[in-house]
């Protein structure tokens, strides 16, 4: 993920950041970069360990303000107030959490500044545990985790991937951007999108040929993704319908994720969907065509000699809303086109009803399937100008395409 993320919703909120002893306690100053330069002011809290794996003199030079890691300081004999501190704090987050804080967390085990801070904030609470594979999967470890939740502390579901000890598996901290958006997103439910709901499609869809085969594509479902998160982060209620994508696309608080596979499966996610939505945003790259019939057992080389699937058409998602469309309701979609770019998308546009289309030219090189940029340009039917997104992150014109929606929002 790109580290020019846009968060919208963290100028001048107080986040006390509570370290811990993990390998990943590096990639807390990442996150602290994140916050500052979002207009946070950051107050960091190191357990002793912590400061075995990263330096405080970094984390206080990045926040402008001493760390804290005893309950006196030793120069001055000075105390430091958790109390003051939980007070003071619009958020707690506590990133990377190890397993043995987790469990001091649940059990009120008040015995360093990071924990006692905890349990005198009446902030919201983030923790974003980072471990071993082994002990992650710990009914200790599980049972601990449940217990914050039920606390009712926002957990940032540690990322799949190598670990530290070469293990790969669950256990691995987030990524400090995708922590900073999950912390964005909750603040912004009382962004510009706060009441509003959005409906967004991702990813491709299969469409069964046997029960090993399928018809798919190449999309990634990173810009829908990208987009029901950026909707999230502006404070709306998002129900993103995903196709097949890999597992590592996170979605953030606000978001809730529909699975599909095949485009009629999506189609009944969206006609469900859609009349409770202010705005739907379609960037599913939904195939055209399915067999017409999926064989029940596997297609044999052999005994089946088959040399043609006959194909039927799907049902066109972004065309069926904009026949159920009220006055009001904003939908939009994409074009993903090679040649005659504009015509084929003002096409599409009026074709399928749609109130504006996000035009993707794949002849713009860093553009489309597969990357983590794009460049767009976003059509009106109203006849409002066109906006032009020069290739950025596809966080920040996904930011682009949600801002042009909600302008379109009934005022
Ligand atoms: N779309 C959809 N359902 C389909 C096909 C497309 O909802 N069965 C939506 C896409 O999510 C996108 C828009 O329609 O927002 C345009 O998709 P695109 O594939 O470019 O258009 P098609 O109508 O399939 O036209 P063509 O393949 O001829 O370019």
């Amino acid at each position: 993920m790109s580290t020019s993320i846009a968060l919208n919703n963290l100028h001048g909120r107080h986040i006390v950041l509570g370290i811990t002893g993990g390998i990943a306690a590096y990639k807390s100053a990442v996150l602290v970069r994140l916050f500052v330069k979002a207009g946070a002011e950051v107050q960091v809290i190191m357990t002793p360990n912590a400061r075995e794996f990263i330096g405080p003199v970094t984390m206080s030079t990045l926040t402008g303000k001493p760390v804290i890691t005893e309950f006196f300081s030793a120069n001055t004999g000075e105390w430091h107030s958790h109390v003051d501190l939980g007070l003071w704090a619009d958020a707690m987050v506590i990133a990377p959490a190890t397993a043995s804080t987790i469990a001091k967390m649940a059990n009120g085990v008040a015995d360093n500044m990071l924990v006692t801070s905890y349990l005198s904030a009446r902030a919201p609470v983030f923790v974003a545990p980072a471990m071993d594979f082994d002990m992650m999967q710990h009914p200790s470890t599980v049972r601990n985790i449940e217990t914050l939740r039920s606390y009712g502390n926002h957990i940032i579901e540690p990322a799949e991937g190598e670990l530290a000890s070469h293990l790969v598996g669950k256990g691995r901290m987030e990524e400090p951007e995708a922590i900073a958006l999950a912390i964005d997103a909750f603040f912004g439910v009382s962004g510009p999108l706060a009441g509003h709901h959005v409906l967004v499609t991702a990813g491709p869809t299969y469409e069964r040929i046997d029960p090993v085969r399928f018809i798919g594509n190449f999309s990634s479902g990173l810009m829908g993704y990208a987009i029901a998160n950026a909707a999230a982060s502006m404070g709306a209620k998002v129900t993103l319908v995903s196709g097949p994508v890999d597992r590592s696309l996170r979605t953030y608080p606000g978001v809730e994720t529909v699975q599909v596979e095949s485009a009629r499966e999506m189609l009944d996610a969206c006609a469900k969907a859609f009349p409770e939505s202010d705005i739907a945003i379609m960037a599913a790259a939904v195939a055209d065509y399915r067999p017409s019939e999926c064989h029940e057992s596997k297609i044999k080389r052999e005994k089946d000699g088959i040399d043609v699937i006959e194909l039927v058409k799907n049902p066109d998602i972004a065309a069926t809303l904009g026949q159920m469309k009220r006055p009001g309701q904003v939908l939009a979609g994409f074009a993903l086109e090679t040649d005659h770019e504009r015509e084929n998308a003002k096409d599409k546009l009026a074709r399928k009803n749609l109130d504006m289309i996000v035009l993707n030219s794949l002849r713009t090189p860093g553009a489309g399937f597969g990357v983590t940029t794009n460049a767009v340009e976003i059509i009106f039917a109203s006849g409002n100008p066109a906006i032009s997104v020069p290739l950025k992150s596809k966080e920040e014109v996904a930011l682009e395409v949600v801002r042009a929606a909600a302008i379109l929002l009934p005022l």
